[in-house]
């Protein structure tokens, strides 16, 4: 149903967090679960101290509305960053700091 994969870092010495990839089956997509994951992993690694969200995106791909919408702007491109040749979009989010 959902595959998710994701860059860690054992103790976020950086403090950026690489969001690998984020596949849903098409009967699921397009009902809220992709932003309802996302917010979900942004709020559990703001906990541990994750202060900016990173990832790449293929150029042609429609899921950067959900990224747009979320919050996350264009940094840079990538030539041939696919192993298909396609260009890579790299897209960030700062995340705030929160109090307990
Ligand atoms: C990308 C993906 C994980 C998003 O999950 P999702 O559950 O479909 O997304 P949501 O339903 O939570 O969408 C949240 C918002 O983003 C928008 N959005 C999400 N995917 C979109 C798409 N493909 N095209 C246009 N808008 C999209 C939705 O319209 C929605 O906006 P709204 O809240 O204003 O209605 C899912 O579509 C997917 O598995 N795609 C195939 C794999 C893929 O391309 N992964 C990304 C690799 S970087």
């Amino acid at each position: 149903m959902l595959t998710i994969t994701q860059g860690y870092k054992p103790e976020y010495v950086d403090r950026i967090h690489e969001l690998e990839t984020a596949c849903f089956s098409r009967v699921y997509r397009q009902q809220g679960f992709g932003k309802l994951l996302m917010d979900e992993a942004e709020a559990s690694l703001q906990k541990v101290g994750v202060r900016k969200m990173r990832l790449e995106v293929q150029v042609d791909n429609p899921a950067q509305v959900l990224y747009f919408k979320l919050g996350y702007r264009v940094t840079g491109v990538k030539n041939n960053y696919y192993s298909n040749g396609t260009t890579g979009v790299s897209m960030v989010k700062p995340l705030k700091r929160r109090s307990f």
